[in-house]
């Protein structure tokens, strides 16, 4: 049976382009050897959006994403548009008015530490021993991202006022809830619920709507811990963590915590997903969650996993092509563990070898 897939394929900034041609070829690969078409469909977005046509989030490529089966989105931002008014910036003009008009409530960022790489790990050897294998799973439509009001008042005396608002309807609790607990069917068992519980009405809610949520799951283990505790906690022990569940502005700043203690951000993939296709399928934006890292763009030294393994997920959650993806997912593993590095994993261990974007594009394609 041949089947045809339209993806809209939005590189964006900074390294998003390198590391997105990378994607591209391993995904051609796959295509060549199947029945299946990939048709790719670019669009402008972000800063090179704003450069072209004078806005962050063309109409055009709303409509394109629209029309597609799933998005693969490289990065968006950079120092050039950071004097731009905040909302017509990359990143809230852009990346945020995605996620919104798509509904991705759900944001999974799935952190393996690969034992081969656990030299990469800034953190003492004997923690990450073996590797791990933490999900995050971030809730990505609402929290202080985009409660209202939000503003910036000047005082009659002079003073500045700023309010952002964080707003949660338990409806939004409970939906990422059940995407947390059946993650975590598949794997350990086990979910970590991340809250300011302590502090904050929503945090309340959150772990209010949490535990009974949990009781439609009685396989799964449920735990709770306030966010500070829980960054302390990754850092400690990133191998008692299964599945950690939070809210947006607390998943931000978490997932990026763990991806490092996994090695580097250039590793972690991600999945945006929103509204179920019916067919245990999303529609989806898949993207790398390490930012454009202008100091690099441009050289050919960035590292394309992040992205390769978006593409995996995309084949997973959007297309339904399992067996492509864990090919995908072992071909870099197989890349990893015969030592090729770029830059951001390189530390010099033995048997290790620094290459650029396009060797580990060619490794994964050699080895899929
Ligand atoms: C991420 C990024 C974005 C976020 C930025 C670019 C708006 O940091 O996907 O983690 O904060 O969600
Ligand atoms: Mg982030």
């Amino acid at each position: 049976m041949s089947r045809s897939f339209n993806l809209a394929v939005l590189p964006g900034d900074g390294i998003g382009p390198e590391v997105m041609a990378e994607a591209l070829r391993v995904l051609d690969t796959l295509a060549s050897r199947s029945s299946i078409t990939f048709n790719y469909h670019h669009e402008l977005v972000g800063g090179a959006a704003i450069d072209a046509v004078g806005k962050a989030l063309p109409e055009k490529t709303i409509k394109t994403c629209e029309a597609s089966d799933a998005i693969l989105f490289g990065s968006v931002g950079g120092p050039k548009w950071e004097k731009l008014p905040p909302n017509e910036q990359p990143e809230r003009g852009a990346l945020l008015p995605i996620r919104k008009h798509f509904g991705l409530f759900a944001n999974l960022r799935p952190g393996i530490c690969y034992p081969a790489l656990t030299s990469s790990s800034p953190i003492r050897p004997d923690l990450v021993e073996g590797g791990f294998d933490v999900l995050c799973v971030r809730e990505l439509t609402g929290g202080m991202y985009f409660g209202q009001p939000k503003s910036r008042t000047t005082l009659p005396d002079g003073d500045i006022e700023v309010i952002d608002t964080m707003v949660y309807k338990k409806s939004e609790i409970v939906r990422i809830a059940h995407v947390a607990f059946k993650a975590a069917q598949l794997r350990r068992k086990h979910v970590t619920s991340v809250d300011k519980a302590n502090v904050l009405t929503n945090s309340v809610l959150w772990r209010e709507t949490m535990i009974e949520v949990a009781k439609e799951y009685p396989d799964v283990t449920l735990a709770h811990l306030y966010v500070d505790n829980a960054a302390m906690q990754l850092i400690k022990a990133p191998r008692s963590f299964d599945v950690l569940v939070t809210e947006n502005l607390f998943g931000d700043i978490l997932s990026d915590d763990r991806a490092m203690i996994a090695g580097s951000l250039g590793m972690l993939a991600s999945a945006s997903l929103g509204k179920p296709k019916g067919d245990g399928l999303y529609f989806g934006l898949f993207e790398p969650s390490g930012g454009t890292a202008p100091d690099i763009a441009g050289m050919g030294i960035a590292n394309p996993i992040a992205q390769i393994l978006s593409a995996a997920l995309l084949l997973r959650f959007a297309l339904g092509l399992e067996k492509e993806a864990v090919q995908i997912e072992s071909a870099v593993k197989k890349v990893i563990d015969s030592g090729l590095r770029t830059g951001d994993i390189f530390s010099n261990a033995p048997g290790t070898k620094k290459v650029n974007t396009k060797e580990i594009g060619d490794a994964v394609i050699a080895a899929l």
